[in-house]
């Protein structure tokens, strides 16, 4: 896909479709409207007064070979109140926007800034949204593939600017945005297409293609290592576990303290004896979404040449319930030497990671970042709109949170107090791996804690933002995190 820069005026543009954002509470007697009115004679105010359309986000209406202008369709993209225009609202109105207008047959697709954020910023967050609107999860149909006849986004600014820096954001876009599609297209794999070995496969290819080191790590040298958590889930399937480090030099000295990523790689998570119920089972091939964040990430980190040190720890496990497999009751000691009583084998997640946070520790790390599918109660406080964030430290979760406004991300800080961390004794081991029936993302939250030390440490829990669920016009996994683990990296 090619991406450039126009600096003109919106009436000129020669393309196939020509979008431009419309807000719900702008005067049509005004500015671009009234102009765009004029050209449409009239319809615009028609519209508006009738209310048959209001510039909502996702709402779109379509003028076929409008007089006086050169583009073949204009698009006028409900883009939602001017006040809430930033990254998260672009991507909605731009992914939703060019999703609607897909199998129209276009090639030339040219996106009007309105010129309300900062044009590196609009830019940017435009491209990437231009494309994530392009992927599709139909990989695995044999015909009716749904058609990207896309070839070529022109973002047109009217305004004076330094084209050579517009233009880097708009590559940074194309990064971040095709990063994005990676994570979701792995995501994407159902669980026998998927496995921890093809996962690690798969991150070697990444990693390959984009220069960064890579390790993988069997179960023979994660036994030496005292690895028990991972090996200990990994029991119940017959797929071996995998251990994946991915890592970028960025920094003038191969010596400078890592940022340290750490994505959940749970292949398929039927519950193992704890099995689930079979309610909707199937998208916990899903389950491996903070791993797939993690590669994605790490793939655009090398790309954009970010110049710090980063490494990418990814435990790869199948939760099943096979004759192996680690039961209620069973004792497990970690890589941390502290001792773990399983209660619920359907929290593997905080088993797996607790090994891959104790390795990510002993890097000494300037922070690290871990990103999981991990409770059903965080689904539940959130829902699907905001990832639940915890953090023993201000200073890098402010980070996160700035780096979030950047990437349109959502994120909603849940509290770490050491009273949750009571809910996790147990008589017989150091800690137990489910707390009581409440407040079960934090003390998810307080398990991992435990194995980080005073590290500064952001913990993300994603479980609800990991798929674009009923009423979305976008389909499939999300690739939620990529881009905020790249802002964050990059500051
Ligand atoms: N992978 C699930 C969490 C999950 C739930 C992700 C819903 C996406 C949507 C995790 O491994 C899990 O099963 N957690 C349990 C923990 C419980 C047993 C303490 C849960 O949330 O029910
Ligand atoms: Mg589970
Ligand atoms: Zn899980």
């Amino acid at each position: 896909m090619k991406v450039l820069l126009e600096k003109s005026e919106w009436d000129t543009i020669e393309c196939d479709a020509l979008i431009v954002p419309m807000f719900e509470d702008e005067e049509i007697e005004e500015g671009l409207p009234s102009k765009i009115d004029s050209k449409l004679d009239g319809l615009l105010k028609e519209l508006k007064n009738t209310e048959e359309w209001q510039a909502q986000i996702g709402e779109i209406t379509i003028f076929y070979r409008p007089k006086g202008l050169r583009t073949s369709r204009l698009v006028l993209a409900g883009a939602g109140k001017k006040r809430m225009y930033g990254s998260y609202a672009i991507h909605q109105s731009i992914m939703q926007t060019v999703r609607q207008i897909n199998s129209h047959h276009l090639k030339r697709l040219a996106i009007y800034c309105r010129g309300i954020l900062e044009t590196r910023l609009s830019a940017q967050a435009t491209i990437e949204a231009a494309l994530m609107a392009t992927y599709d999860a139909d990989d695995y149909k044999t015909k009716d593939h749904s058609k990207n006849l896309v070839e070529e986004i022109i973002f047109v600014s009217n305004k004076r600017l330094n084209g050579i820096k517009v233009q880097e954001a708009m590559d940074r876009g194309q990064i971040l945005g095709e990063a994005t599609n990676l994570a979701r297209k792995i995501a994407n794999e159902p669980g026998n297409r998927i496995s921890p070995s093809r996962l690690a496969e798969k991150s070697k290819d990444v990693a390959t293609g984009c220069g960064l080191e890579i390790k993988i790590l069997g179960e023979p040298e994660m036994r030496k290592m005292g690895m028990n958590t991972v090996l200990a889930v990994a029991e119940g399937s017959n797929e071996p576990a995998r251990f994946i480090i991915l890592k970028h030099f960025g920094a003038q000295s191969d010596e400078d303290k890592p940022i340290v990523l750490v994505g959940k790689g749970v292949t398929f998570d039927s519950g193992g004896l704890s099995l689930k119920p079979p309610g909707s089972m199937e998208e916990m091939k899903l389950d491996k979404s903070g791993a797939c964040a993690v590669l994605a990430a790490m793939q655009a980190i090398a790309q954009l040449r970010v110049d710090k040190n980063v490494v990418g720890l990814i435990p790869a496990v199948e939760n099943l319930p096979g004759g192996k497999a680690i039961r209620p009751g069973d004792v497990i000691q970690s890589m941390s030497g502290k001792t773990i009583e399983i209660l619920n084998t359907d929290a593997e997640g905080r088993l797996i990671l607790a090994d891959a946070l104790f390795y990510a520790q002993q890097l000494t790390p300037q922070y690290i970042v871990d990103l999981a599918t991990l409770t059903g109660a965080c689904v539940v406080a959130l829902g699907h709109l905001q990832a639940g964030l915890f953090s023993n430290n201000d200073t890098v979760c402010e980070k996160l949170l700035l780096a979030s406004e950047r990437s349109g991300e959502k994120f909603w800080r849940l509290p770490l107090d050491d009273e949750y961390r009571k809910d996790l004794d147990t008589q017989i081991a150091d800690i137990k791996n489910i707390g009581s029936r409440w407040g079960g993302a934090i003390t998810a939250a307080k398990f991992l804690q435990e194995f980080v030390g005073e590290i500064p440490w952001c913990h993300i829990d994603m479980a609800g933002v990991d798929l674009f669920r009923k009423g979305q016009k976008v389909k499939g996994p999300t690739g939620f995190g990529v881009r905020t683990l790249v802002e964050m990296v990059s500051q």
